[in-house]
């Protein structure tokens, strides 16, 4: 545990925001990485109706069958992968369970996991708390973020046992192509590496297609694909993610999943069955709103002096280059809102120097009124 760090810039962020709402000041929230849409009624009407039905107990372990049969005839409609719902699918309560029971069950103490950055804090915890070591690669802004193999390649080594992408990318709003994920698949092939595919941004795309790495030939038996209602249908409160895994990973994934959670909550999943099979409406309806707000982030982005971005093309997060101000991201940051009134998170936060990572799943006059005041504030700094 004394490897894990407790603290970082986000709280000291994050707590001075609340000081200044406690003191009356107006803060523009660009820092919380969590849709503000409500869930689909047909998902509520579901849980409410598996409540009232006496749907209380626990489920099958791997989750309910309806479920999981709802996830393989997803994942085989839309992401062209034959998923087996008992061989193959647990329910894990959020994105992050099933990243958990994927690290745990796989690495052995001093196994290396090559995770390209910037990415999400937690991967860096769980492969710890897994015992297990993590391989930062850095992505750069002249390649979209994107993640090139040739780097991949220089960090592998004979204690490489997991390559973990993610895509669409949080804080980048990096897609991967098709062309990125066969060169990533070939290598995989080629070293023999597990890849950990977390595509919980999946629905979040402006542009380009969405590829599961699993789909791609002779992928599927060495690719554990991370999915969740969380991000998909903004349920982020319902807890209820998915692991699709290898067969032969699939007891022990299971025993570390049982010693966790035992099961995903039951009518939180009923919920979730409905989500896939009634909420297309709902996810388009999201999607198509915050495209219009990433468009708004970035027509400020693309202006302002001192800032360089890439346009994301999915997720709900821009990562601006801060380099040309000559603050560090988490002086940047703290300049913000102090000077403006909004929350940004600084880049060290997802193992990355030189930027700072905006939200935009806020509302459309919310994310106006805080680029206004970025654009001025970094005006001011500049002069
Ligand atoms: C990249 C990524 N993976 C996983 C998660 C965890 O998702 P969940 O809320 O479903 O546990 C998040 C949450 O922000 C995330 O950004």
């Amino acid at each position: 545990m004394k490897s894990i760090p407790l603290s970082g810039g986000i709280r000291e962020i994050l707590s001075r925001a609340d000081e200044l709402e406690k003191q009356g000041r107006s803060v523009i929230h660009m820092e919380i990485g969590r849709p503000d849409f409500d869930s689909p009624e047909c998902a509520k009407k579901g849980a409410i109706y598996a409540l009232e039905s006496g749907n209380v107990h626990y489920t099958d372990m791997s989750g309910s069958f309806e479920l999981r049969e709802a996830i393989a005839e997803k994942y085989r409609r839309e992401n062209h992968l034959s998923v087996n719902p008992v061989a193959q699918v647990i329910v894990t309560a959020g994105a992050i369970e099933a990243l958990m029971i994927t690290f745990m069950s796989v690495l052995e103490p001093g196994d290396e996991v090559i995770i390209p950055a910037p990415f999400f804090p937690a991967y860096a915890d769980q492969v710890a708390l897994s015992n297990g070591i993590v391989r930062p690669v850095q992505c750069r802004i002249e390649n979209e973020f994107r993640l090139k193999v040739q780097d991949i390649e220089k960090a592998i080594n004979e204690k490489t046992k997991i390559l973990l992408i993610n895509s669409p990318n949080n804080p980048t709003g990096a897609v991967l192509t098709r062309e990125d994920l066969e060169e990533i698949a070939r290598l995989a092939i080629e070293k023999d590496l597990l890849v950990v595919s977390d595509e919980c941004y999946e629905k979040y795309l402006y542009e380009g297609e969405h590829i599961s790495i699993a789909s791609l030939p002779g992928m599927e038996e060495r690719t554990v694909t991370i999915g969740a209602a969380s991000k998909t249908w903004s349920m982020t409160g319902w807890r209820i993610g998915w692991a699709i895994v290898p067969p032969e990973m699939k007891k022990y994934a299971t025993k570390c999943h049982q010693n966790l959670t035992t099961c995903g909550n039951a009518f939180a999943q009923a919920g979730v069955a409905k989500a896939f099979r009634e909420a297309d409406g709902d996810v388009k309806r999201m999607i198509d709103e915050d495209r219009r707000r990433r468009d708004l982030v970035m027509s400020y982005l693309n202006r302002i002096e001192g800032f360089e971005a890439v346009t994301p093309h999915g997720a709900f997060y821009a990562f601006p280059s801060v380099k040309k101000l000559g603050l560090s991201p988490f002086e940047l940051s703290s300049y913000l809102l102090e000077e403006a009134g909004v929350a940004t998170v600084p880049s060290d936060v997802f193992r990355s120097e030189g930027f700072i990572r905006i939200a935009y799943c806020r509302s459309y006059e919310e994310i106006e009124e805080g680029m206004k005041r970025i654009e001025a504030a970094v005006a001011k700094l500049r002069k």
